[in-house]
């Protein structure tokens, strides 16, 4: 659809936009909470509608890639704090949860499909495995840097997983950089990254690790809230972006703005 408006000089509606962005940061959110449980065939109730489909491919084990698996097994995968809400839920509950946050990883416009209700879908989870890795020595830097180089298409790769350095916490952030720029295409046309070495030969790699970009004087008619949404996924400080649940109440108010 991004292609088809750009061949045909038309535009995405903003709620349309909005749409399909809150659905992709529906399904981030699912994934970056994701719950373990010892008992799975228990577990599906972890999930607010019992997605067990959605389970069970963030279940798989560590993704195809039988080189990353002896460096996983290394990786220090630290037990992340659950948020209150949900700690709430399993509080009391008799089987072991805990929530091991996954990401997506090559979150880009080809791996968002629109069911035939206009609902987003991501699709193409062979990169999806855990988000939150603790670089410890000189060698995991390289292999997260080898994942990321394979696995994280360039235009929509965060800029710590560029150049990965020893003593970095990797985390489903990357993510919502990715996420930043997919908004970006979806009003624009193009990756903010792409855009700037078509028009200037910038040097791509250099641009993303300065979080260097460009938004069009007229934001193409969009709101400043939408773009802000962009602006706030494409911090090169990950700790500074939103998360996929931040994200989800910022975009709902900007459409209850646009419905008055
Ligand atoms: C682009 O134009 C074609 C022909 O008019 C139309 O069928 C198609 O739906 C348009 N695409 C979009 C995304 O609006
Ligand atoms: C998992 O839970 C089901 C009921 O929810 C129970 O029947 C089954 O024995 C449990 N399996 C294990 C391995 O605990
Ligand atoms: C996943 O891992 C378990 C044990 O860790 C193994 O028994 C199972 O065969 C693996 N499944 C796949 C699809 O690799
Ligand atoms: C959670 O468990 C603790 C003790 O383990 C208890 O004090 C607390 O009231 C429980 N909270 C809920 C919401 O059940
Ligand atoms: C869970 O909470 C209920 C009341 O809400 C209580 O009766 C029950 O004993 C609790 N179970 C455990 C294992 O704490």
């Amino acid at each position: 659809m991004i292609n088809e408006h750009v061949f045909n000089n038309t535009k995405f509606e903003e709620s349309e936009i909005l749409k399909i962005f809150i659905g992709i940061c529906r399904g981030l959110e699912v994934m970056h909470n994701y719950k373990h449980t010892s008992n799975s065939s228990a577990s599906g109730r972890l999930f607010s509608e019992g997605n067990d489909e959605d389970e069970a491919l963030l279940a798989r084990n560590e993704t195809a890639e039988d080189d990353e698996n002896d460096e996983n097994d290394n990786l220090h995968l630290p037990h992340p704090a659950t948020d209150a809400g949900t700690e709430a839920e399993t509080n009391n509950s008799t089987e072991m949860a805990e929530t091991i946050p996954f990401a997506h990883h090559d979150l880009k416009p080809p791996n968002v499909m629109l069911s035939a209700e206009g609902l987003s879908v991501l699709v193409d989870l062979g990169s999806c495995s855990r988000a939150r890795i603790r670089v410890r020595t000189r060698q995991q830097a390289l292999t997260v840097t080898d994942f990321a180089q394979e696995h994280c298409t360039l235009p929509y790769r965060a800029p710590e997983l560029m150049d990965v350095e020893t003593g970095a916490y990797i985390t489903e952030a990357t993510d919502i950089w990715s996420l930043g720029c997919l908004l970006y295409c979806t009003c624009f046309g193009y990756s903010p990254f792409e855009k700037l070495e078509i028009d200037q030969g910038a040097n791509l790699n250099l641009a993303i690790s300065q979080g260097k970009y460009h938004i069009p004087e007229d934001r193409n008619g969009y709101s400043k809230e939408l773009i802000d949404l962009i602006r706030q996924c494409l911090q090169v400080k990950a700790k500074n972006r939103p998360t996929a649940r931040d994200l989800i109440q910022r975009a709902l108010e900007i459409s209850r703005k646009l419905d008055v």
